[in-house]
């Protein structure tokens, strides 16, 4: 058996998708890995709304968006997802990654104390690693946790800032965002809530699990992507015009980068609109959740996970390297989640639904993870 240190990361390039299929190195896969949740990004609808922005503007936006880059369209989208939101503003950023990096290293002072979820992405970490505040991790998903370290150290410091995932993109479960909502005013903090997983997929307007909640105007920082179940890319944060306004002077994920395609924006504005009026898309999703967990049931293997994404938690990296492997070779792309995403000794295979999923690939997929263990 290998040692955890030769599994190495490697790139695997595909060569066609096809709904809900990929192709890697002339072989066919269902894909179990994908973030594509609702299957928008092969929607017809989007691609000719993105074809028909790309005829009548360049394809770049040749500029970052403090410079020629800020097309009207990026305005339209800002203005539809402060709506969304009921907020006054937001702000578009080119990914996820750049959102947070940019958000928390802009707004973060000296002296100011972050709460911030165990398990909360790499990009929330690295934008808090980026700022001058002290960051206090609380145990994931725990609000007893994050309440007694209030307690202790929430006095100490003048401004403080809870972040959170709300759909927790490793492990599928759900912050519990009315606790935190509590526990932010007891403590005069102020909250980030990252949405990366939600947008599309929960909420009446498909704007995530605040929106689903009716918790919008309690967090200060909603963040959100195109990446994921929206099938683009690009990112935003939806919060008050002041701060908006700080991070358009002075986030520089934003303010050194060419902004993203204007077509890339067509696509995202009307893919916001198309989840808010197709709400059933998310109901498919839910259904095919449901009918792989009695599939997984009757393989007597219990999946953990309030959502579409859905971990198996085997432990030692080598298991789960070995599973990805068997799942593989019949026909699944499933794949080995180790650390340093995931804390030592958790590795696990992630499974992801989509709406392309058919109900035999659901069922066989949960056969194969019956005979692999
Ligand atoms: C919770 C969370 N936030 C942010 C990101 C980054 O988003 P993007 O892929 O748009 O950079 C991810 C992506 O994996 C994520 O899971």
């Amino acid at each position: 058996m290998k040692m955890a240190s030769e599994y190495k990361r490697s790139l695997k390039p595909i060569s066609k998708r096809d709904k809900g299929k990929i192709v890697v190195k002339g072989q066919e896969y269902w894909d179990f890995s994908t973030n594509d949740y609702l299957g928008l990004a092969e929607a017809e609808e989007l691609k000719n709304e993105a074809l028909l922005y790309l005829k009548e503007h360049t394809f770049g936006a040749t500029a970052s968006r403090l410079l020629s880059g800020d097309y009207e369209i990026f305005h339209r989208l800002e203005e539809a997802i402060a709506a969304l939101y009921k907020k006054e503003a937001a702000l578009l950023f080119n990914s996820g990654y750049q959102a947070n990096v940019g958000i928390l290293s802009t707004l973060l002072n000296k002296n100011d104390l972050v709460f911030a979820d165990r398990y909360v992405h790499a990009s929330m970490v690295d934008g808090i690693k980026l700022s001058p505040a002290k960051l206090i991790r609380y145990r994931h998903n725990n609000v007893l946790d994050l309440k007694s370290k209030l307690a202790k150290y929430r006095h100490k410091a003048t401004r403080a800032l809870i972040v959170t995932e709300s759909l927790f993109s490793m492990d599928g479960d759900i912050a519990l965002l009315e606790k935190i909502v509590a526990l932010k005013k007891d403590y005069g903090c102020s909250l980030m809530v990252d949405e990366a997983h939600a947008v599309g997929v929960f909420g009446q307007n498909g704007g995530g699990i605040g929106n689903e909640l009716g918790l919008e105007t309690e967090v200060d920082l909603i963040v959100g992507t195109f990446g994921k179940a929206l099938g683009s890319f690009g990112a935003f944060v939806s919060c008050n015009s002041e701060l908006k306004n700080r991070l358009v002077n002075k986030a520089r994920s934003l303010i050194y980068s060419t902004a993203l395609p204007p077509h890339i924006i067509a696509w995202n504005l009307k893919a916001l609109n198309f989840v808010k009026e197709n709400r059933g898309l998310a109901e498919v999703l839910f259904s095919k959740v449901r009918q792989f967990k009695e599939f997984m049931h009757l393989n007597q293997v219990i999946v953990d996970g309030q959502s579409q994404i859905m971990p198996i938690v085997l432990g030692a990296e080598e298991k789960a390297v070995a599973m990805a492997e068997t799942l593989q070779k019949k026909g699944f792309w499933v794949l080995p989640i180790r650390p340093p995403t995931v804390p030592k000794d958790m590795a696990r295979i992630r499974i992801s639904i989509t709406n392309h999923h058919s109900e035999e690939a659901l069922r066989k997929l949960a056969d194969a993870i019956g005979n692999g263990f």
